[in-house]
């Protein structure tokens, strides 16, 4: 079956099944382009919530499934690969958090939505790249907070705020495994160019990075940006396909440790492919299942970001 044909069929049974495709930008490029919405965490989570189809499928990572079913608990949700996962999420386990929790007992817990349910549910809030900041400068200048899994994100938003939560010791492979002399020698290489970071890139990287935001801010940042026609990338490489769409006069270079490998694919978000959407949407696999009582304690810290997000006019 051609490419074409295997597209058609996808668009012809997303209708057939009520079903609604939500990619997010790590996403290979034939996938973002039969998405409904192809986004960041946080727009992502925001139409999981507000999507009236039978069917969601989510092209992304297993955590982003289970925030899909955790806020429209009654739809179907689906994923391509159940093996799609994610390092960050893993360096987080359930019976060490709690652990931590315990010997901290007058600290908010935060939690980067890069983890699992079960994370979730023992946080007082989540957040996203794209709102950590703003909701972590919502809270008191001397309250107490846990801030997991990413010590890289967490790090950076003490670094920006003066504040000092504490961090539990996890990263994303993809992210940390970027250095800043990799990174020095392509600015050298490249003096005309801008470089932008995602904040889950460890704080050397941050510290040299001209702009710092999760995905779609990166995205609008070089939309606006008129002055500069090249960018340096510090992050996964699916995210050039949006920008070099929006911009196809501007040059991106994504910024890796070593130009003969692929380390900035993400492993889990490239195990999706158009022919397992496919056969996803035919037989509607695999379904993200949680238990009610997870569901019902993990919604509350993040039905919270949402409604912090738009108080905070980060979200509409
Ligand atoms: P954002 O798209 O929210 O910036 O998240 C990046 C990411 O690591 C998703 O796994
Ligand atoms: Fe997880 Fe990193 Fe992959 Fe995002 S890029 S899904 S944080 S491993």
């Amino acid at each position: 079956m051609r490419e074409e044909e295997k597209i058609g069929d996808i668009l012809k049974l997303k209708k057939e099944k009520d079903a609604i495709i939500l990619g997010h930008f790590y996403q290979i490029p034939q996938i973002q382009d039969i998405s409904d919405f192809v986004g960041d965490s946080l727009l992502l989570a925001q139409k999981a919530k507000e999507a009236k189809n039978k069917v969601i499928l989510f092209c992304g990572v297993h955590f982003m499934g289970e925030t899909a079913k955790i806020l429209n608990p009654d739809k179907k949700v689906i994923i391509p690969d159940m093996e799609a996962g994610c390092s960050l999420a893993d360096s987080c386990p359930e019976d060490k958090f709690i652990e931590f929790k315990k010997q901290n007992p007058d600290h908010l817990v935060i939690s980067y939505i890069n983890c699992s349910a079960k994370i979730k549910a023992l946080s007082d809030i989540i957040c996203t790249s794209g709102n950590a900041l703003k909701i972590v400068e919502s809270l008191p200048k001397d309250q107490k907070i846990i801030f997991a899994p990413d010590k890289n994100l967490g790090g950076y938003i003490n670094r920006l705020t003066g504040r000092n939560m504490l961090l539990w010791d996890g990263s994303c492979e993809v992210h940390q495994l970027l250095t800043s002399e990799e990174v020095l020698k392509q600015k050298i290489k490249n003096p005309d160019a801008i470089l932008i970071a995602h904040p889950e890139c460890n704080d050397a990287v941050l510290q040299i990075a001209d702009f710092v935001g999760s995905t779609s801010e990166m995205i609008s940042f070089v939309n606006k940006d008129n002055k500069h026609n090249k960018f340096l990338v510090a992050t996964e490489t699916g995210i050039v396909h949006k920008l070099q769409k929006d911009n196809p006069e501007k040059t991106f270079i994504v910024v890796t440790n070593d130009s003969s490998c692929s380390c900035n694919d993400c492993r889990y978000m490239k195990l999706n492919t158009i022919d397992k959407v496919l056969s996803s949407l035919r037989e509607e696999k695999y379904e993200i299942l949680l238990d009610e009582a997870l569901i019902e304690k993990a919604k509350k810290p993040i039905e919270r970001m949402l409604s912090l997000s738009k108080e905070l006019k980060i979200l509409k």
